[in-house]
């Protein structure tokens, strides 16, 4: 029953890519949850890429069947459950194809996926892809195959992820993986491992790579980017243990915007996911600087009240977020903010819950992406806390919080009416082939007229009207940017 206001693009379709002719064999692979599954799935095309492996729409034809798993809630496992069913009925007919599951549940679950479903052959942790030729060994050789093992250094730094579905015109990068937070609700810290940063180089080549392919926007992942730190490689947690040389020479997530932004003046950069905590000014300092990065942060909260802050591990209080808030809007009046909130944590009580709507009010975010508490085995929640929100309470709060939401998406929608905004051209309306769709730099969707523009395009728009998710205007010229 969680709800997500916005749905994330490829969840569970097939992904393809420009295929190699010399490579004979068929994978279908689909991925779930955050980008940084997708992004995890690119790099598996690229590492089965040298395999032989084509990509393919079609299960039916596919020898290898990959899916990229998300563990986050309980409804993201139930679905991933549900198309191991399909694969099920795909095999009757497909007899040789392999199942093989990626990703957190495949962390989470490990030798269980094996005992549990039938139809998978292959298990694969998130920090084990570069494995996979091994393992398929393994399955040719009529065994199940596994590894779940996380590591303290792997970035797939020198892995070239081929593009899967991909527009042309953004990509993501990742730059950290894991995470150290400890949220208590979230499953994230078991399923990826300890936080580890990659190498400035290898993301500033990647990045090249993909502007000589004439891509236009890159958006930086990580669970937790605004912790990102490079001292040579290792673990966030050792940053203390390394030479006072590495220390000091360390790149923080600032510098490395920072470098980004000089780097490739004509592309524009987002990144995502920011924890408050970690936030520093100096990150809101270099958006300030730079035209090219886009002025738009997704800040989660979860919840406005500092005794679910406190109890969900969150590293900061209702006033010390609204300070960052302020702070924000004093230096980049313009920005655009997104929460993550979950409503019916354990214990929260009905003033908790008007605590999170003020907390809303107080901000006005210009997204939201809400959810219902739900329990993850394993986590310090699930261990030490009574999931005792009834099911009906945390309906009906998550149905407030989506109003709420609602009402202030329009309003924050309505204030860029009016105005002219650079738009990058993504693709065809999904409601009219004469219209093209974009994003402003607050990362709104935009519609208008296609004129002669085209994709990749970087189009100055008159924003004429609004709904409260899209903004609808007309092109006046080419800005700057081409
Ligand atoms: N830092 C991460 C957060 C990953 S989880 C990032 O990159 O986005 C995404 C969101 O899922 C969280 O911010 C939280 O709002 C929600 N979430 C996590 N665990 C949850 C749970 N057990 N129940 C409901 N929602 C949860
Ligand atoms: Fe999860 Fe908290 Fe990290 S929500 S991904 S433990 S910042």
């Amino acid at each position: 029953m969680e709800e997500k206001v916005i749905i994330e693009k490829n969840q569970g379709q097939a992904l393809v890519t420009e295929n190699k002719k010399d490579n004979t064999k068929k994978l279908y692979i689909e991925s779930y949850g955050c980008q940084m599954n997708l992004n995890d799935s690119e790099i598996v095309a690229s590492i089965l890429s040298k395999e032989g492996f084509n990509t393919t729409t079609l299960l039916e034809d596919a020898d290898l069947v990959l899916v990229n798993t998300c563990s986050i809630r309980e409804k993201a496992e139930q679905t991933v459950r549900k198309r191991l069913q399909k694969y099920n009925a795909v095999k009757k007919i497909n007899p040789s194809m392999k199942v093989g599951v990626l990703g957190c549940m495949a962390e989470r679950l490990k030798e269980k996926f094996l005992e549990e479903e039938k139809i998978v052959d292959l298990v694969v942790g998130p920090d084990a892809y570069r494995d996979l030729p091994n393992l398929l060994e393994e399955i040719d050789a009529g065994r199940d195959a596994i590894n779940v093992i996380l590591s303290k250094e792997e970035t797939y730094g020198d892995v070239s992820p081929v593009r899967l579905n991909s527009n042309g015109v953004s990509a993501f990068v990742s730059i950290t993986r894991g995470c150290d937070n400890m949220c208590t609700f979230c499953v994230v810290p078991f399923t990826r491992g300890r936080e580890r940063s990659r190498d400035p180089q290898s993301i500033i080549a990647e990045i090249q790579e993909l502007v000589d392919k004439d891509f236009k926007e890159i958006t930086l992942l990580g669970q937790n980017v605004d912790s990102f730190l490079w001292y040579g490689g290792g673990l966030k947690k050792d940053f203390k243990k390394a030479t006072e040389i590495a220390q000091a020479t360390a790149v923080n997530f600032a510098q490395l915007l920072d470098m980004c932004a000089n780097a490739f003046p004509k592309t524009r950069f987002r990144f995502s996911t920011s924890n408050p905590q970690d936030m520093s000014l100096d990150v809101i300092k270099v958006m300030a600087k730079h035209q090219n990065i886009c002025k738009y942060i997704h800040l989660p909260v979860q919840s406005g009240s500092n005794s679910m802050l406190k109890a969900m591990n969150r590293q900061h209080t209702r006033e010390e977020y609204k300070e960052l808030v302020d702070n924000i809007y004093k230096i980049v009046p313009e920005m655009a903010l997104s929460q993550d909130m979950i409503v019916g944590f354990c214990g929260e009580t009905e003033q908790d819950h008007q605590d999170t709507l003020e907390l809303m009010e107080y901000v006005k975010y210009d997204f939201g992406f809400m959810f219902a508490y739900s329990e993850r085995p394993g986590t310090l929640a699930a261990k030490k806390m009574e999931d005792d929100i009834p099911q009906e309470i945390k309906k009906r709060r998550l149905q407030e919080v989506i109003n709420l939401q609602q009402k202030h998406s329009l309003y924050r929608t309505q204030q860029h009416v009016g105005k002219i905004e650079e738009v990058l051209i993504e693709g065809e309306s999904k409601k009219s082939n004469l219209h093209w769709k974009g994003r402003n730099s607050q990362n709104t969707v935009v519609v208008f007229p296609k004129e002669n523009y085209a994709i990749g395009e970087f189009v100055n728009v008159k924003i004429n009207d609004c709904t409260s998710a899209t903004l609808i205007g007309e092109a006046i010229d080419y800005s700057e940017n081409n």
